[in-house]
């Protein structure tokens, strides 16, 4: 298996989610080959929730990463989860155009490239 996407599906192991039972891991290749994991991370207030994507986009920005290669995200669902659109959002300033790929517990796969999911994207060439 992939390790990319094995390192999404032991993320998932760690989501922190009582109220939605409902538990993604992703992981982020960057461009030296180091991985970045993270899991959705639930609150009692609901609308403070942190999804998977952002967790492991977050968490190596702050360890001093900036180049992202691939992204994986895992899920226990029969149609492969896709981020959310927050989470597209967040993808695209960090990772840009990178491949993405789903899995899920059967090890199902598919594979995309951001910019099929996220379609003309606000981002900072509007903004020179
Ligand atoms: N969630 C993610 O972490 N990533 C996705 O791609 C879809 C949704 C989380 C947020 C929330 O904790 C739970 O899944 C249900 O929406």
């Amino acid at each position: 298996m992939d390790p990319l996407l094995q390192a999404a599906l032991d993320a998932r192991n760690n989501a922190h989610a009582p109220y939605s039972n409902f538990r993604v891991g992703a992981a982020i290749e960057d461009e030296s080959g180091r991985i970045h994991t993270g899991c959705n991370i639930e609150n009692a207030t609901y609308g403070l929730t942190l999804c998977a994507e952002r967790v492991a986009v977050f968490k190596a920005i702050s360890e001093g990463a900036r180049k992202f290669k691939r992204i994986a995200v895992a899920a226990d669902t029969a149609t492969l989860t896709p981020p959310c659109g927050a989470c597209r959002q967040i993808l695209w300033e960090f990772c840009g155009n990178a491949e993405l790929t789903l899995v899920n517990l059967q090890h199902k796969t598919e594979t995309f490239q951001l910019k099929d999911l996220f379609p003309r994207p606000f981002d900072a060439s509007f903004l020179d």
